[in-house]
């Protein structure tokens, strides 16, 4: 159907007919659908150069409402009758109709300005009913490894609403940066948001880029992002990791470190890639530090879930420190992995006492969750299937298929030598929901996720590469029909993708070509190689 992505959910009636719309057709914004007109105007205006006013008794109009008949993120799009019509179950809806109105408007309603003020603009005359199969659908986005300025974030909200995601996993914080303001904290973004130069490509590479890199976002700059998310119906899940992944933070405030092991006031922002050995203490400073960082955090994010990372938790450290023997003698613990777990348990209590929800990488499980404790599965299904066994929510991102940071085809040119290699196939052909989970256990899948990790991929051009056009693929893994067993039909999608390359262009996304990278898109050298031994991932 007119090459849509992700593919409606059903298509009700297609003709050959053609709708158009032009500077005579009006906007009839009824209740619940006033921030869907306010996007239409100002972005499928600005690409068109329609003003859309305001007017409920045209014939020559689009009607945007709510029918309650309609799943809240479900909608009804209907353009072989006048007025056209845009019927959303909910708010969310109704804007997921406004994103497939504008994809049937072609290419060119991608751009920021019109090439012909005069158009026409015509699109096929047909009805579409749709709703999403899963309600989480994710994107993370790893701004610690590489700062993406605020101009950038705000860009991939907008490519997220283009492809109807709805989850905005903002990670934070890592050892080789700080990128979020903590007011109390301000060592967080004065030291922690810099590091002095970065390993360039792999972390075997010999390769540095001798230059500083870092950054941050104000909370003002988060509120921008939040409530830019908000208008798009996506929600911005933060993560803060805790107590892996923690070095900037102990370099900026070494007391956060195992100090009776090491001397944490030596420490710097790490300048490598891998999983830092310097991880944080276990003591109640610690969690009153984090009690406070995790208190401005509430007040800027409105979501529901609040990540805390828990993922790849080295214990050498704790495994030396007496603190750390003081405090599972103390609680009885079972040794260093149950302090990780006592560690994620604190903050999961703490976040479920302020009416929150702790979401962590599956590493959480080994000790034991509070119920409302959900897993961001990534080492395969394996996590997720005991977590949603266990009555947790589980959102699947296994590194297998929907790490976008690595190579996404074998051979000397992909820029990436990390890695599995995952091509657009790969992705298109993901199942969320593994076999052998029965009904109530797959109802905990709350969906999906695709992870953009930033080692290797230093500015916003990687990142598109990287994501682009695999994000198109994920999107309809969560957002269109589960089809019939063998029916995934890549041949279709492939085709439909025509359509959808000349969208990417309009939108200025440097994705990977189909035949391959693009001179300037290869990196030739050490960067352009798989390394021989190097593990699967990172
Ligand atoms: C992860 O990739 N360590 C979540």
């Amino acid at each position: 159907m007119a090459d849509v992505i992700p593919a409606p959910a059903s298509v009700l009636r297609h003709s050959s007919g053609i709708a158009r719309v032009g500077s005579g057709t009006a906007l009839e914004t009824r209740p619940g659908t006033e921030g869907t007109a306010r996007w239409l105007r100002a972005t499928v205006g600005a690409a068109t150069g329609l003003p859309f006013p305001e007017a409920a008794d045209r014939p020559n109009r689009i009607v945007l409402g709510i029918d309650p008949g309609l799943p809240p993120e479900g909608y009804r799009l209907v353009t072989d009758e006048q007025p056209l019509r845009i019927e959303g179950g909910g708010p969310a809806g109704v804007f997921w109709g406004a994103q497939t109105l504008r994809q049937l408007l072609g290419a060119d309603a991608f751009r920021r300005a019109p090439l012909r003020p005069d158009g026409p603009w015509e699109l096929p005359a047909l009805a579409v009913e749709d709703t999403p199969r899963f309600r989480w659908r994710g994107l993370l986005l790893d701004v610690a490894r590489h700062f993406m300025p605020k101009e950038g974030v705000l860009r991939y909200l907008d490519l997220m609403a283009v492809h109807k995601l709805n989850v905005f996993h903002f990670h934070l914080t890592d050892d080789q940066g700080w990128r979020i303001e903590i007011r109390r904290y301000p060592k967080l973004t004065e030291t922690a948001s810099w590091r002095t130069r970065s390993k360039f490509g792999h972390r075997a590479s010999p390769l540095w880029d001798a230059r500083p890199h870092g950054g941050y976002y104000t909370q003002d700059d988060i509120r921008e992002i939040v409530a830019y998310a908000a208008e798009r119906h996506i929600t911005v899940v933060p993560e803060i990791d805790v107590p892996g992944h923690s070095q900037a933070a102990i370099a900026a405030y070494p007391e956060l470190g195992n100090t009776d092991v090491i001397d944490t006031t030596a420490l710097t922002v790490w300048d490598n890639w891998g999983i830092s050995a310097n991880v944080l203490a276990p003591t109640d400073t610690v969690l009153r530090f984090y009690e406070g960082v995790f208190e401005e955090i509430l007040e800027l994010f409105p979501s529901q879930f609040v990540h805390v990372g828990g993922d790849e938790c080295r214990k050498e450290q704790w495994t030396e420190s007496v603190a750390a023997k003081t405090r599972i003698a103390d609680l009885g613990l079972d040794g260093e992995d149950g302090l990780q777990s006592w560690f994620i348990g604190h903050f999961d209590a703490w976040l479920s006492a302020r009416g929150r929800r702790l979401i962590g990488w599956d590493e959480i499980l080994e000790g034991g969750l509070a119920k409302g404790a959900a897993v961001s599965s990534w080492r395969g299904y394996g996590g997720g299937i005991a977590a949603a066994r266990a009555g947790h929510d589980v959102v699947m991102c296994p590194e297998q298929y929907v790490y976008l940071d690595h190579r996404q085809a074998p051979g000397e040119d992909e820029p990436v030598p990390i890695g599995f290699v995952r091509t657009l196939e790969d992705v298109y052909r993901f199942e969320p929901v593994p076999d052998g989970l029965t009904e109530a256990e797959a109802r905990h899948v709350l969906g999906t996720q695709a992870n953009v990790w930033t080692e290797v991929l230093e500015d916003t051009a990687r990142v598109d590469y990287q994501t682009f056009p695999r994000l198109a693929a994920f999107a309809e893994v969560a957002w269109s029909p589960l089809p019939p067993p063998g029916e995934r039909d890549f041949a279709g999608f492939e085709a439909r993708m025509a359509a959808h390359y000349a969208r990417l262009d309009a939108l200025g996304v440097a994705y990977r070509p189909p035949a391959g990278p693009r001179p300037w898109q290869k990196r030739p050298g050490v960067l352009g190689r798989p390394i021989e031994g190097a593990p699967p991932h990172r």
